[in-house]
């Protein structure tokens, strides 16, 4: 197998849709939100593309699949719920799902909403997380419980510390301002603000990240790291208490 490259799409005001391809111009898109900066990028790099995966019903990770439709019409749509327009396969969880290029694992992560879904791709060690998992952040529970969101988070968590993480928003500075203000731990941030400063100035984003240093600084995915030891211990809170102490504060922000 040849090695994958994920080039990731700006879409709307701070969405990401990705074209995942190879040395055979075969291509896969992950949430599609508008159709023509991705034909564009397509017929740039003169990609065909055969499967477009979705990771749940929210319009701004839908919305580009009709234009994708109209100029290619053979391409499938995957996704984990049927009301998803056009829907050709549906996903659950556990499922190894091949697109022409690689092949994934399927991780429901209800909590965003109940459909969500996450694509896990071992042998790239790349994972696509939509809007369970953001940088320093998770989603706004919408649909499941916190329970479930926590849930779904020790999922991914779980994961190899080597995988990189493609999230469906830029929101990391955004995350980051409100960790360090409510944990009042700002000097722990150091680093990982320097870090995330000069990926925004390089690459004009803060994606794709990795697990492994993610579990050291986002709480909301891990309680057990350092900091989460330090805060739990002063607000006298379990890992699920401490995980909704944030999310529930987050909702605010
Ligand atoms: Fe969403």
């Amino acid at each position: 197998m040849s090695a994958i490259n994920v080039e990731i799409i700006s879409q709307l005001e701070d969405n990401y849709a990705f074209v995942l391809y190879d040395n055979t111009r075969e291509a896969c898109i992950i949430d599609p939100a508008e159709s023509m900066p991705i034909i564009e990028y397509l017929n740039n790099k003169n990609l065909k593309v055969k499967d477009i995966f979705i990771t749940h019903h929210h319009k701004d990770h839908t919305s580009g699949i009709e234009g994708l439709i109209k100029n290619f019409p053979q391409v499938n749509i995957h996704s984990p719920n049927p009301q998803i327009e056009n829907s050709r396969f549906i996903l659950q969880n556990n499922d190894e799902v091949e697109s022409r290029i690689n092949s994934f694992k399927i991780i429901s992560t209800p909590g965003h909403t109940l459909d969500h879904i996450v694509y896990y791709d071992d042998d790239n060690k790349i994972l696509f997380s939509g809007d369970t998992l953001f940088r320093l952040g998770c989603g706004r529970v919408f649909e499941g419980t916190l329970n479930q969101m926590y849930s779904s988070l020790q999922k991914i968590k779980e994961l190899k510390n080597n995988t990189t993480m493609y999230c469906g928003h830029e929101y990391t500075i955004n995350n980051l301002n409100f960790l360090e203000n409510t944990l009042n731990k700002k000097v722990l941030y150091n680093d990982v603000r320097q870090k995330i400063e000069s990926d925004i100035k390089v690459h004009d984003k803060s994606i794709p990240f990795h697990l492994d240093e993610e579990k050291s600084y986002n709480l909301f995915l891990n309680q057990e790291s350092q900091i989460g030891e330090l805060v739990k211990h002063e607000l006298k809170l379990g890992n699920f208490e401490l995980f909704k102490y944030l999310r529930e504060r987050k909702d605010n922000f």
